[in-house]
């Protein structure tokens, strides 16, 4: 069945590779693409640099999960770095040095000798790669007359103020001029004009010097998108349809087929297959869950910050006297690497054991998904990844937003601004406020904010039903995916 004959030539089953750029929020993500395409009988590779595979082989049933769909390939690649090379926020730019080159003739290597097939499907025939080492990626697909596919990991509405950034410079509204000029507004990035202020811009643009190597990539990466064939986004078009209209102005073929856990886990019901399993680098402690089992209804307020931002211990204090003096239950992840410089968290943490420790839980890292869609958390406290602002859509659950770096400036406007589904606390870190955002998002604004949440909610799962528009469009991805050959 897999054998279609073309004229004289015998072709193979298309083999699309999938290569995520090695972090938390990308491999999850772009494991659930992987599954999505694997479960409508494409032969997927994913590609993940070994380091990143030892860690899921150690918390996932990454293997197992995966041997069940025919043709769908595993396989590693070196990132370049050292083994003991720590990879971190702050060693962001070595990875991206290191598999630039390394990882690059590598990957070349291992298209053109068909290392990345398997008998039925030796030759990939599309590769969908993560738009963040854009032009790497790009540049091998071009040399062996691969098509290549961008998946941006980050919302449409980050993805475009990344690159508007050249004309936000060349407006001359950058760079950002002090403290005093944090809340002018931005002009230049078209559908924005209105609420987007300096302090919403992703955080490297708050440096004088704009040149810059962080800002660099990330809008030199964005801009490489353009010699893709097409753009993927995990976002779906009743949350970001103005941007999306914007972006399609510059990339013609976009595919919005987000959220994608939501659009997987709908996908697998229609096949009774079970449920998704975890995709984390780190072990998941489930204890949480029976703890939330106890509590109330919508009485607890998740606080978690993602795989990558660290801290202070000040602020770690911050959060902590302003999540207690509020009375609000919480459940709060801690990682063992999120607190720096001043020892280690579990130090930290055995000094704020106290006779409140009834109404708060701690755990290493959670089961996020179920986490939220659990009847007893009424909200989030959330650093605004792109990946937890969608899982908190889903889930209906109204945020805190609190964000580190790069896309999360602009996820947490966003969400409050445009969505109206949250508060954004960005830049201040008082526990006297930590305690009054918190009380306005779980009592006193409570029902305002759960309304449209909700309605947002029932939106994004809309979307992926049949004949919604994520739905729709992942179809259309297939079908191209299908008819792209080398
Ligand atoms: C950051 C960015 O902000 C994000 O937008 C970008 O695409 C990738 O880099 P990260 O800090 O990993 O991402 O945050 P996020 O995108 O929110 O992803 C975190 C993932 O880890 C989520 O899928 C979340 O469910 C999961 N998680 C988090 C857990 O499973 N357990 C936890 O305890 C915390």
């Amino acid at each position: 069945p897999y054998m279609e004959q073309q004229g004289s030539h015998t072709l193979h089953p298309p083999r699309v590779l999938i290569f995520p750029f090695p972090l938390q929020g990308h491999v999850n993500s772009m494991l659930k693409l992987a599954e999505l395409l694997a479960l409508q009988g494409l032969h997927v590779t994913f590609l993940n640099t070994q380091f990143i595979y030892n860690r899921l082989l150690l918390h996932t049933d990454i293997q197992a999960r995966f041997a069940a769909y025919p043709g769908f390939l595993l396989k590693t690649i070196s990132d370049g770095l050292p083994d003991d090379h720590p990879r971190s926020s702050d060693t962001l730019l070595d990875l991206f040095d290191s598999m630039n080159s390394i990882s690059k003739s590598l990957l070349k290597q291992m298209l053109a000798s068909d290392e990345l097939g398997s008998e039925s499907s030796p030759s990939v025939t599309c590769i969908i790669a993560d738009g963040l080492f854009g032009k790497f990626t790009t540049d091998v697909a071009d040399e062996l007359g691969i098509p290549i596919i961008h998946f941006r990991t980050i919302g449409a509405c980050s993805f475009w103020v990344y690159f508007s950034i050249p004309n936000i410079i060349e407006a001359g509204e950058l760079p950002i001029r002090g403290k005093e000029d944090m809340d002018r507004l931005i002009n230049s990035v078209p559908g924005m004009e209105s609420f987007l202020r300096c302090r919403d811009l992703p955080n490297f643009c708050r440096l004088s010097d704009l040149t810059n190597q962080s800002l660099h990539h990330l809008v030199q990466e964005t801009h490489h998108s353009k010699r893709a064939k097409a753009l993927i986004l995990n976002t779906f078009e009743d949350l970001e349809a103005p941007i999306l209209s914007h972006i399609q102005t510059q990339f013609p073929k976009i595919y919005s087929i987000g959220p994608l856990h939501t659009h997987l886990k709908h996908k697998l019901a229609t096949v009774a297959s079970s449920s998704q399993s975890s995709n984390s680098f780190l072990e998941v402690d489930r204890s949480c869950i029976a703890w939330l089992n106890a509590q109330p209804a919508k009485s607890v307020i998740y606080v978690s910050f993602g795989s990558l931002a660290v801290i202070v211990k000040d602020q770690l204090m911050e959060f902590w006297h302003g999540l207690v003096n509020s009375n609000t239950r919480f459940l709060w992840v801690i990682r063992t690497d999120l607190v720096t410089k001043e020892g280690d968290s579990a130090q930290i943490l055995a000094e704020l054991l106290d006779e409140t420790k009834e109404r708060w839980f701690i755990v290493g890292w959670a089961p996020q998904e179920e986490v939220l869609a659990h009847p007893a958390v009424g909200g989030f406290l959330t650093h605004s990844g792109w990946n937890s602002t969608l899982e908190s859509i889903v889930a209906g659950v109204p945020m805190i937003c609190w964000p580190y770096f790069a896309d999360q400036q602009v996820n947490s406007r966003f969400v409050s601004e445009v969505w109206k589904i949250g508060i954004d606390m960005k830049d201040v870190c008082d526990r006297q406020i930590v305690e009054k955002v918190v009380n306005d998002l779980m009592v006193e604004r409570r029902e305002e904010f759960e309304r449209v949440a909700e309605e947002m909610s029932m939106l994004a799962r809309k979307s992926v039903n049949e004949g919604g528009s994520s739905y729709c469009n992942l179809e259309r991805l297939i079908e191209d995916i299908r008819l792209a050959r080398s």
